[in-house]
């Protein structure tokens, strides 16, 4: 038991390390470097290979663009995840949110795609990472919500299916309180029993349940890795500081 706690923290140190450093030097580049030079370590790099994927893959639905780093971090700067959290990417592409959550942050990270492809593709970029996430490859509309207290949506679909998940998302705020980071979807009008949160941001819009009688999301406690300089610059997208330039 003891062997196993020991080992328990040195995996999480070691993972706190590999995160403050992968932070820092991607803050070391200029802000439009930032996401190829991520792409390329977690060997998700758009070279061509998705081409077909990036079209709409069925009514409603829209096909893959990647998340920019700086959306993700930003995300996970002002809604800080615990080990009791669980990311949930609806829509999850070939994985980028999922291995940046599940990297730098102690929540489970799993995802939800479509797109046979992709979610092979992010299913590869984990095992040679070395992170555990979860990628579901199944439409979301049919695929397990429950367990999740932060939902990320870029842009993954419109129209009734983004109707017919928002209710699905409501099922889980009855149960317990949850946060939906939306980029590029617009949920005030579907979804009126979520408060949006006012972060100063074009792109990002960040909204919380509160129904009567939920249980409430834990976060953070400790092990936030996103609290440093390197990361807020990452997050909010500034250029590099002067001495590395
Ligand atoms: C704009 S991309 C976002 C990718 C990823 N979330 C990111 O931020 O990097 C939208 C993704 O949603 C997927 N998608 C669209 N409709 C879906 C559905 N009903 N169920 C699961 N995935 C879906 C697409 O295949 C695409 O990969």
């Amino acid at each position: 038991m003891q062997g196993k706690r020991a080992c328990e923290s040195s995996h999480s140190v070691s993972n706190a390390l590999r995160a403050q450093s992968i932070v820092d030097s991607l803050s070391k580049l200029p802000v439009d470097a930032r996401d190829a030079a991520f792409e390329a370590l977690a060997g998700i790099a758009d070279d061509g290979r998705f081409t077909k994927e990036a079209a709409p893959p069925g009514p409603s639905l829209i096909g893959y663009h990647a998340s920019s780093v700086a959306a993700v971090l930003r995300t996970l700067w002002e809604v800080p995840l615990g080990g009791a959290d669980v990311f949930v990417d609806l829509g999850a592409g070939l994985g980028k949110t999922v291995l940046l959550a599940a990297l730098l942050t102690p929540a489970r990270a799993r995802g939800i795609e479509v797109q046979t492809p992709l979610a092979t593709a992010a299913r590869d970029a984990a095992k040679r990472l070395g992170v555990a996430v979860e990628i579901t490859n199944a439409d979301v509309r049919d695929a397990p919500l429950a367990d999740g207290t932060l939902f990320y949506l870029y842009a993954p679909f419109t129209g009734d299916v983004l109707a017919n998940v928002v209710l699905r998302l409501r099922a889980v705020a009855e149960d317990h309180d949850i946060v939906v980071a939306a980029l590029g979807v617009d949920l005030a009008r579907l979804a009126p029993w979520l408060a949006p949160r006012s972060v100063d941001s074009f792109w990002l819009t960040l909204y919380d349940s509160g129904f009567p009688g939920a249980r409430p999301r834990s976060g953070a406690t400790t092990g936030r890795t996103l609290t440093s300089p390197a990361a807020f610059a990452v997050a909010f997208a500034q250029p590099p500081p002067r001495e590395t330039r």
